[in-house]
């Protein structure tokens, strides 16, 4: 038995959808917290099964871990030991990588076998492991297992041939307990690793240029706990900004911060969307017709390549010829055979697709290849005639806090079924 998404497309969304904490930074905020010495309690945790994962990895660590509210986690690591990390929740997310740093940096040694995560094409991890051999530690690959080790960690200037959000944050966790400066260039600038920053220098860490491409970081001997409130999920928030575009009358989007949406809001108000931002909170109502739009997804603040697809899913319906350029992961494409299952007709030429619309889509079973390829198949599934099953909805659980509930709310006719 396999449970899978129904959608019933063509139903006019209204209301008000509130946003939940960041994935991509809770992902790293937990790992970051057995830095501490003391308890941490991080606010905001979003109920997705990544967090399930890195919560097992936590507790075999011998971390103690509370939840005495949905979306707040309390991360006791005084009494925790650095065992090798080989358990199954390890390979069953890409963040579980956040490990290497925090404890390389706590304990100057790390064992672990490889992460999991989305299949988008090849996704390397030389730059972090680069990072830390300059940091003074040394690598092996044993038995499936990286075993990193170092007698001392140094501050060293590192360059980063490119500015990759995972390496930016594992070089500074391992960074914050080593000996002297190090300093980071062509850092990550994206607004989660501002939050890691944020999360550690509450914790008693000295790291500066937060949000720019230079990062310094001067090592300290000690880091307490602290309390601390995740910033909002921007990729859930755009993707349900592209649901609005999609299919609202008029869509609300609650706890959010506007700006770190600026290239999407950009594109969407390009297709005729119309859209007004306030503080903490964006209005959207739908345009009954879509222009085309060339996009180029790009390192923040571009384009973010987790709305690619989504938004590739409302392009089948503008009116005209739109081409999405994929700079990050050339091979993020998987969604568009999906889509063309029911009816688009995209047409791929990597690291491009083209989509011709408008063409009319019919519900039909699809598959969530990865999670935001599961996030354009709901997109697509609202704007379908008829039914349409997405299979694979794991991935979507794994970054998205109750995703068909909440569109729900707003009216969509989505449910969870049992298949065979
Ligand atoms: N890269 C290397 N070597 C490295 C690291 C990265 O060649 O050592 C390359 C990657 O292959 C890619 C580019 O650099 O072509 C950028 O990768 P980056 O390291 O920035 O990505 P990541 O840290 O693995 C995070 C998010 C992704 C998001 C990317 C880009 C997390 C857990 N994951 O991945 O999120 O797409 O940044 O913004 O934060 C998602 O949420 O669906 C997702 C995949």
């Amino acid at each position: 038995m396999e449970e899978v998404i129904k959608i019933e497309g063509g139903h006019v969304l209204n209301g008000t959808i509130r946003i939940s904490g960041a994935k991509n930074a809770t992902v790293a905020l937990i790992p970051a917290s057995v830095l501490a010495t003391k308890p941490v309690k991080l606010v905001g945790i979003p109920d997705i099964s990544d967090v399930v994962s890195l919560k097992q990895c936590l507790e075999y660590l011998g971390v103690e871990v509370k939840c005495e509210k949905n979306d707040e986690i309390y991360i006791d690591p005084s009494h925790m030991s650095n065992k090798p990390l080989n358990i199954d929740a390890v390979s069953k997310l890409r963040a579980s990588y956040y490990f290497m740093g925090a404890l390389l940096g706590k304990y100057k040694h790390v064992e672990m076998k490889m992460p999991g995560g989305c299949n988008l094409g090849p996704r390397p991890i030389d730059l972090h492991l680069k990072g830390f051999e300059s940091l003074g530690a040394k690598v092996d690959y044993i038995e499936d297992s990286y075993v990193i080790t170092a007698e001392r960690l140094k501050g060293n200037r590192i360059y980063l041939d490119i500015s990759s959000v995972g390496a930016t944050i594992n070089i500074i966790m391992a960074a914050v307990y080593a000996e002297g400066r190090t300093v980071i260039e062509n850092a990550a600038r994206e607004p989660e690793i501002i939050d890691i920053i944020t999360l550690l220098n509450k914790m008693g860490a000295n790291i500066k240029g937060a949000g720019t491409s230079v990062i310094t970081i001067d090592g300290v001997k000690e880091l307490g706990g602290c309390f601390h409130e995740i910033i909002p999920d921007r990729i859930e928030a755009g993707t349900f900004m592209i649901v609005a575009a999609a299919m609202a009358g008029h869509m609300t989007l609650e706890n959010i911060i506007p700006y770190h949406l600026d290239a999407l809001m950009s594109k969407l108000k390009e297709s005729g969307v119309y859209i007004d931002p306030k503080i903490d909170y964006v209005d959207i109502y739908s345009s009954k017709t879509l222009k085309p739009v060339d996009i180029k997804t790009a390192p923040y603040p571009g384009f973010a390549t987790d709305l690619q697809a989504p938004l590739t899913a409302l392009l089948t319906q503008a009116q005209g010829i739109s081409h999405v350029t994929e700079t990050i992961y050339p091979e993020r494409f998987k969604h568009c055979e999906q889509l063309n299952l029911m009816g688009a007709n995209t047409t791929l030429a990597v690291p491009t697709a083209t989509i011709i619309g408008k063409t009319p889509l019919v519900g039909c079973d699809v598959r969530a290849t990865d999670l935001r390829c599961g996030a354009g198949l709901v997109v697509a599934g609202l704007m379908a005639e008829g039914i349409t099953t997405i299979q694979d909805i794991y991935h979507i659980d794994r970054g998205y806090e109750n995703l068909d509930g909440k569109l729900k709310e707003v009216g969509a006719k989505i449910w969870r079924e049992f298949i065979d």
